[in-house]
């Protein structure tokens, strides 16, 4: 297998985006062609293209990179400097002059110690390296990193400027996958690191996580609770106001009439949750809460696009803070891609809005009246609106912990801006195949 080319790889469908925006938000017009038109695009860059641009391939000369490729796992761009994680390696490329050439400034190698251990296992061998799945800034001067580190996630501090180690390994279970291919989002936010990912080897458990801060408690997801979270898989994590909100699909627990369908969901916790009181949701989220983001296409059968794949940061459309999703339709129907924006005050309505329950086992899922809605309101941040009077979470009334422990889903989905896609197109999707690094990459870099 030739080495891959990663940088031409998502090059194409990076630009794409770029156009893709540029179109959306110029032009009323692009908001009235109905699925399943094709709208024209702009401008279209091919492979051959975008081979002229400079590309990375990784180390050349290496052998487990000649058999395996760089392995490309996260990108974080922080001023002039890309650092670039991948397998056993984070490579930091200066980008003042990486337009003629595309060659590191720095480069940190951090392989598994464990590899006999991992081997002896009877693992997939190919498992048996240190994929770095985290790697953000801490403060203004560190990196911080976790990999996968032969199934044992181990996570280290790095100094920015010079790739040194700082301080001592910790461990990286809920901070970081086990296995390569398992989704993770994860960053620091008033010194306390979130993460989202799956703490187990065997990827049965899935966790939004708080930890590392000091003076705040660890949080979590209650476990096996499919209210929660059912098999997600984690695209985005954004720290915006008082809140630190996660993009992510995940299986439908309230749509099952068509067997296991994807939905695509923002959740949110707040950042000074500090877990329940000893009854209720010690150690656990007392605040958060999901909704399903509606990217369809109106008109007589409404046409879903469900699959999250990317998602940027927070910028602003028509003026106001807004997310722009890239979704797919689910992947046995199909292929179509859309592109979806959101305003990040319609989906502060929707958490502001009703609940959703499902009554009987059997029954379908409904909106929980408001007479049945314990006081303060479940999900609301201890000190802030309804919950004024509460200095932490841990003095909630048993019945609004108890409340949320059950009720976590909004009954709304978030509109999407002008209630359609700005863009979709049939027979493709624009998903993460081929190891096409589009997910946050993307926000990380252009935008
Ligand atoms: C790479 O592979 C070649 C040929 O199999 C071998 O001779 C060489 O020692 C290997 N290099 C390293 C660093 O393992
Ligand atoms: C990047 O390269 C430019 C030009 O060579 C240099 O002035 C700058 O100091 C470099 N940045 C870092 C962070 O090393
Ligand atoms: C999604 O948005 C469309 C267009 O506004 C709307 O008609 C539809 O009811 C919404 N679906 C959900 C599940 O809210």
């Amino acid at each position: 297998m030739a080495p891959t080319d990663w940088l031409s790889s998502w090059r194409t469908p990076l630009l794409l985006l770029l156009l893709i925006l540029t179109f959306c938000f110029s032009s009323e017009s692009a908001s009235t062609t109905p699925f399943p038109k094709d709208l024209e695009a702009i401008n279209v860059v091919n492979s051959e293209q975008s081979y002229q641009y400079p590309g990375f391939q990784g180390l050349l000369q290496d052998n487990d990179t000649l058999r395996l490729g760089l392995d490309f796992q996260r990108m974080l761009r922080i001023n002039h400097m890309l650092y670039i994680a991948a397998r056993d390696h984070v490579f930091a490329v200066n980008l003042t002059t990486a337009s003629e050439e595309f060659v590191p400034q720095l480069k940190l190698t951090w392989k598994s110690k464990d590899v006999s251990k991992c081997t002896v296992r009877g693992k997939n061998r190919d498992e048996c390296y240190n994929y770095v799945k985290v790697l953000v800034p801490r403060n203004d001067e560190t990196l911080f990193a976790c990999g996968t580190n032969a199934f044992n996630p181990t996570c280290r501090n790095y100094k920015m400027m010079s790739m040194e180690q700082v301080g001592e390994e910790v461990v990286g279970q809920a901070r970081c996958p086990f296995e390569s291919g398992q989704s993770n989002v994860g960053l620091f936010a008033g010194g306390d690191f979130y993460s989202a990912t799956m703490t187990d080897f065997l990827a049965s458990d899935a966790v939004i996580y708080r930890s590392l801060g000091e003076g705040r408690p660890v949080l979590r997801t209650v476990k096996y609770d499919s209210k929660w979270l059912r098999e997600p898989h984690f695209l985005h994590a954004i720290d915006y106001g008082n809140y630190v909100y996660f993009f992510l699909s995940e299986i439908a627990v309230e749509y099952t009439a068509l067997g296991k369908v994807v939905f695509s969901r923002v959740a949110r916790v707040c950042k000074n949750d500090n877990g329940g009181s000893p009854r209720v949701l010690e150690r656990y989220w007392t605040s958060f809460l999901k909704a399903r983001l509606n990217c369809s296409v109106p008109g007589d059968s409404f046409f879903y696009f469900d699959v999250l794949q990317s998602l940027t940061n927070v910028l602003q459309i028509n003026q106001r803070p807004a997310v722009v999703g890239v979704f797919t339709t689910q992947a046995n129907s199909i292929p179509g891609s859309a592109v979806c924006a959101f305003y990040m005050d319609d989906i502060e309505k929707v958490f502001n809005g009703k609940f959703k329950e499902q009554r009987t086992s059997d029954s379908s899922w409904t909106p929980v009246p408001d007479e049945q809605v314990p006081r303060p309101r479940p999900g609301t941040c201890a000190g802030d609106g309804p919950a004024a009077d509460y200095k932490s979470s841990v003095q909630f009334p048993d019945e609004t912990l108890t409340f949320i422990k059950s009720y976590p889903l909004m009954d709304e989905a978030v509109p999407s801006v002008n209630d359609r896609p700005c863009f979709t197109r049939t027979s493709s999707r624009y998903d993460t195949e081929n190891k096409c690094p589009l997910s946050s990459s993307v926000s990380d870099l252009v935008l």
